[in-house]
């Protein structure tokens, strides 16, 4: 089982295991350019493949990468319409890529209200690609934390219905098997690009103690050189977990 990092001290290394990213401002990099925010959609999608490669470079070995939210809904239809497009036009076009990089691809989020054919799409991505060891690529679409945390306790108690009586017996260790990103340890580095300095419902649960780092630059700005700016503060903080700096001191 995955350690927690409110149960015990997880080992931490120069390079982070897990990213979790927001892919943020994609829209404004199109407005800046009197293009439509349509358009820098389709350049983010460009510096999804650089993200990848350039973690699957450094030892990466989990990469999770925000591309929808449960309230991106309540966006224009034709923008709505338009990540569904491409979507699909992306699973299609570059999944063998991904597939030879060694990338395994997992998509996490509620699939529900996608059309059957993205399902599909995203169904035979997740098979073709399961025997992958390279790095492990999560896609959140109609992701949201708070979904996340609800989804787990209502599988749990359908698994465990004898678990309604002894609530108690419910401890986080048991909750977060049902997460959706259970085969995941919690990231160790959580990146948004675009300046806003918030969550947005995303990995709500699994960000406990991740060190947060916030850039101004646009996501289909973001390259390698991006990522190691990010990777140089991630190494310059000091991850205490709960204890004191004179703690850690002492165990080295
Ligand atoms: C992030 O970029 C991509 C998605 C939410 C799908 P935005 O579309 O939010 O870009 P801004 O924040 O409006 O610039
Ligand atoms: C968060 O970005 C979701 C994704 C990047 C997929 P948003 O642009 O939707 O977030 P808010 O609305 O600014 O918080
Ligand atoms: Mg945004």
């Amino acid at each position: 089982m995955l350690r927690s990092t409110t149960q015990s001290l997880p080992e931490c290394g120069d390079v982070p295991r897990h990213i979790a990213v927001i892919m943020d401002g994609n829209g404004r990099w199109a407005t800046k350019r009197f293009l439509p925010r349509t358009a820098g959609h389709v350049r983010g999608v460009q510096a999804v493949r650089r993200a990848v490669e350039a973690c699957g470079k450094r030892g990466v070995e989990y990469l999770t990468l925000f591309a929808f939210s449960s309230e991106n809904w309540r966006r224009p239809q034709e923008e709505v319409t338009l990540l569904m497009r491409l979507f699909i036009q992306t699973l299609e076009k570059e999944v063998r890529k991904l597939s030879d990089q060694g990338v395994r691809l997992r998509v996490v989020g509620d699939l529900s209200p996608f059309e059957p054919k993205l399902q599909e799409l995203i169904h035979l991505a997740e098979q073709r690609t399961a025997h992958n060891t390279a790095l492990n690529l999560t896609i959140a679409a109609n992701y949201g934390g708070r979904w996340d945390i609800l989804q787990a306790m209502q599988r749990l108690l359908l698994a465990r219905p004898d678990l309604a009586n002894t609530p108690q017996a419910i401890d986080e260790s048991l909750l977060s098997q049902y997460l959706s990103m259970a085969y995941a340890p919690e990231p160790d580095l959580f990146i948004r690009t675009g300046g806003e300095q918030r969550i947005s419902n995303f990995l709500i649960w699994q960000l406990a103690y991740t060190e947060l780092y916030f850039t101004d630059g646009f996501w289909p700005d973001f390259g390698a050189t991006e990522l190691d700016a990010a990777f140089d503060w991630y190494r310059s903080r000091e991850r205490r977990f709960g204890r004191t700096s004179a703690q850690l001191a002492q165990q080295i």
